[in-house]
């Protein structure tokens, strides 16, 4: 099969009333047929927020990867736009693997990693240019790859070097760039006067366990006045993937990172490779519900379409402490104020919210015929979470640091994410019960629960 736009656009016209509805979230994006893995090239750029993704269109399981795209006005209802880009070049032609995007002279501009397997298996990853007038039709810049092999440090391995997050400072381009350098995950930093010409900088981090054996998409922000790199791992001897955010100082001289610390990003199940982008002075992370262990099971059960991102997320800092609130506004269909002890239909796609949090020994309970997801606060600083159900059992604590403030649910379908202690306390999962939802029984003993439900 020949992987060009066309082809995929044309497989999409006819195959996506294939598309089951038993999972498919409401208010998290999901592709409208096949697979969907890291969101890519997120930007507003003429008058709305663009969402870019890593796509198969041929099928509802990894494998060679296109960009997807989507727009949105409110980051909650996006509207599905032909693929951006192929894997139609000799660079790129086993995957247009990650990347991200900068507006430059009114032109928008993305970086990502080409990804080419050989016949003997050999991979080799170079990071390529592409841009847009309008969003939609990609050109790809003629003199690609930018950035190959023979610009990685010593040791750095050509299979293991993707994923560039493009920036300025001071007038420059700057990118981060993952790589595997001697077997372990580092941060490296390129820079580029004109976006097509780039160099080594420096490694920016290194030599710490949570980088894993490979670090992939990695982002850089300053916020709160503190620089902040946020990178996803592949760890060792198949442990769970971790995605965690280092707070610091790049020191633009020496061109390196001082980290003063490292916590991890979101402390649930299911999430992997965000990305975040900045409008109007906000801050907004979109990550990939990445649910490891059943990453296939949607592929599985006929589905046809796998994969869903998390609700988009502003990032602040409050007195020195990280917090994450869902960018979900204005589009609300009704709202209810439930008083202490009380059983509702709660239709999926709501956004509950207890202004207080839960008291130790309260819990929520959201209940299907055939299963519940339970949330309790057992002691001041413990939230636990649990999903029950035939299919899968599941069970986190969530780490609560200022005990009460307030608790946010965002429910979907097949995503509930958690927003604890004013947005301290993260958590997202994924979860399906054998039957399809369309409304959860609430029943808990919350004081002034109030419910947003969203019309999609
Ligand atoms: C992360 C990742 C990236 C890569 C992309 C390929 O999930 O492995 O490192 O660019 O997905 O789809």
């Amino acid at each position: 099969m020949t992987m060009t736009i066309q082809a995929a656009e044309k497989f999409a016209k006819e195959n996506t009333a294939q598309v089951a509805a038993q999972y498919r979230p409401k208010i998290h994006f999901a592709a409208p047929y096949g697979w969907l893995n890291d969101p890519n090239g997120l930007i507003y750029y003429q008058g709305y927020y663009h969402l870019y993704y890593q796509h198969n269109p041929y099928g509802a399981n990894w494998d060679t990867m296109h960009w997807g795209h989507a727009r949105s006005k409110d980051l909650v209802h996006w509207e599905d736009l032909p693929i951006a880009m192929a894997p139609d070049e000799e660079y790129d032609r086993n995957g247009v693997f990650s990347g991200s995007a900068i507006v430059h002279d009114n032109r928008l501009y993305v970086m990502y990693t080409g990804h080419v397997v050989a016949e003997d298996g050999t991979v080799t990853e170079t990071q390529n240019i592409a841009w847009s007038d309008d969003s939609i039709h990609f050109t790809k810049y003629e003199k690609n790859p930018v950035l190959a092999a023979a610009q990685l440090p010593a040791g750095g391995d050509p299979a293991d070097f993707r994923d560039p997050k493009v920036f300025t400072h001071a007038g420059r381009f700057y990118a981060v760039i993952a790589a595997a350098v001697d077997g372990a995950g580092q941060i490296l930093l390129y820079e580029s006067e004109d976006l097509l010409h780039w160099q080594y900088t420096s490694s920016l981090l290194a030599n710490l366990p949570e980088l894993g054996r490979m670090t992939e998409c990695p982002d850089f922000f300053t916020i709160g006045g503190q620089d902040a790199l946020v990178f996803s791992a592949i760890m060792p001897n198949e442990e769970p993937h971790l995605v965690q955010i280092a707070l610091g100082k790049l020191d633009w001289a020496t061109k390196t990172f001082q980290m003063d610390s490292l916590q991890p990003l979101d402390q649930g199940l299911d999430f992997y490779a965000p990305q975040s982008f900045e409008h109007n002075g906000r801050r907004i992370v979109i990550p990939w519900l990445r649910h490891a262990e059943m990453v296939n099971y949607l592929a599985d059960h006929d589905q046809n379409w796998n994969g869903q991102m998390g609700i988009p997320r502003i990032l602040t800092m409050v007195d020195g402490q990280l917090r994450q609130t869902p960018a979900v506004t204005g589009a609300a269909l009704q709202t209810m104020t439930l008083a202490e002890t009380a059983t509702r239909s709660i239709p999926v796609a709501s956004i509950l919210t207890l202004k207080k949090g839960l008291a130790v020994g309260q819990s929520i309970d959201l209940e299907s015929p055939d299963g519940v997801v339970k949330l309790r606060q057992t002691t001041a600083d413990t939230l636990e979470l649990q999903v029950h159900c035939d299919l899968e059992q599941r069970q986190l604590p969530i780490k609560t640091p200022t005990g009460q403030g307030a608790l946010t649910l965002v429910l979907d379908r097949s995503a509930l994410e958690v927003f604890a202690s004013d947005g301290a306390a993260v958590a997202s999962l994924v979860f399906f019960f054998p039957t399809a939802i369309d409304t959860l029984k609430y029943a808990g003993e919350a004081n002034q629960l109030t419910v947003q439900s969203f019309d999609m």
